[in-house]
């Protein structure tokens, strides 16, 4: 039936889901309608719009293409990663608490400990790779797990099914950011949790020119519940930063394609480089997640760690790239470098980084579209310095 997707590839909801002709021309994509409210017919009846912090088109069909693609009932977006984040926090109520993956992003630790603690919202982090450590975790009044898989830079893998019926079987829920494997990869609400949070600003919109994030919901209830929060708190994605993600969505599944299969090349280099003292991408099978990642996802990623022994080396590694550039984010179709330990985890105290296993020598790679051969060759060069 035209217009049910349910029972497309998944390229092909990427392409078309919520993404009708527009009704007035004809036009093939979405239109970005600029416009913050709506005319009404006649009192007591308008066409479903009404103010555009509620309800904007554009958005509109975003946030039902992201719902089809992870499998959902409804998607919500908005205006970065962290609000959605953020909004997600509201289920949460003082007094209640929430464990963590030990190192999810830097920026959700933030916002959890220095923020939401103030509201008497606790939480509590743990290496999630152990089941049991987040079992030892729960408390009476644990309203929710929250997991990020793989996380950042470690590539720590949990097994995402056994963390949602461990949750359920507290009476709490499992939320899931899938930044970085996409629902290309990875369909977490498959697995039994009950939320997906998205940085639309890594790969989904993959291009790196917008921030944004969105929430998918398994159950209808926790949708309303967002719907509300967007309305309520007004932190929403606009027109022009859906518009972008929607046209990266389009693209999602052959990018994701070709950034693994590159990565996977540069993985493996690093891997036989004698340089190189460890190498953490899932793909390889000497990753301690590697089998459970096979089991619940359907590819390994783009994103790859690796040690090159000191501060020293990798600052020569990092100075030394000519096509991969050193910046902070990562889900672009350009390569991006980044060095944890004085970048993205530069506030997390130094014997904390050390529990963690961030060492000084650590480089992560975000590998982007590039030509495979152009990225190959700089990876040696930059490695011949190290
Ligand atoms: C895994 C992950 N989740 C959430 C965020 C926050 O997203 P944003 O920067 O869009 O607020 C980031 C940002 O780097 C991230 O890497």
């Amino acid at each position: 039936m035209k217009g049910d997707w349910k029972t497309r590839g998944f390229s092909t909801r990427a392409i078309h889901a919520g993404q009708p002709p527009d009704p007035t021309t004809g036009s093939v994509t979405v239109p970005i309608y600029a416009t913050s409210t709506y005319v009404h017919d006649e009192l007591g009846k308008h066409k479903g719009y009404e103010y555009a912090r509620v309800q904007n088109p554009t958005r509109s069909a975003l946030e039902t293409n992201v719902a089809a693609l992870e499998g959902g009932v409804s998607g919500h977006a908005f205006a970065s990663g962290m609000s959605a984040i953020a909004a997600l926090m509201t289920m949460v109520r003082a007094g209640e608490h929430v464990v963590f993956s030990r190192n999810v992003y830097g920026g959700t630790y933030r916002f959890m400990t220095q923020v939401l603690d103030r509201y008497d919202v606790r939480s509590s982090w743990v290496d999630s790779t152990d089941l049991a450590n987040v079992r030892a975790a729960m408390r009476s009044e644990t309203r929710l797990v929250y997991v990020e898989t793989p996380t950042n830079p470690m590539m720590e893998i949990t097994d995402i099914a056994g963390a949602a019926e461990l949750a359920h079987a507290h009476g709490a829920q499992l939320a899931v950011d899938n930044t970085f494997m996409s629902p290309y990869f990875q369909r977490p609400l498959e697995l039994g949790a009950d939320v997906v949070v998205h940085s639309t600003t890594k790969f989904l919109n993959g291009h790196s020119d917008s921030i944004g994030g969105v929430l998918v919901a398994r159950d209808v209830a926790d949708g309303e519940w967002f719907a509300f929060v967007q309305k309520s708190e007004g932190a929403i994605l606009s027109p022009f930063d859906s518009f972008l993600v929607l046209r990266g969505l389009k693209t999602l599944g052959v990018r994701m394609e070709r950034h693994e299969a590159t990565a996977r090349t540069i993985a493996e280099l690093l891997d036989a480089h004698p340089k190189v003292t460890r190498v953490l991408w899932p793909g390889l099978p000497s990753h301690p997640g590697h089998e459970l990642q096979r089991r619940q996802a359907s590819g390994f990623g783009a994103l790859l760690t690796f040690d090159v022994g000191s501060y020293a080396a990798a600052k020569r590694f990092l100075d030394r790239v000519e096509v991969m550039s050193l910046a902070e984010s990562l889900g672009g179709v350009e390569t991006l470098t980044s060095h944890p330990a004085s970048m993205t985890h530069a506030s997390v105290p130094a014997d904390k980084r050390a529990e963690l296993g961030i060492t000084d020598g650590l480089v992560r790679i975000s590998v982007g579209i590039e030509d495979e051969a152009d990225l190959v060759a700089d990876v040696t060069q930059a490695l011949d310095a190290a």
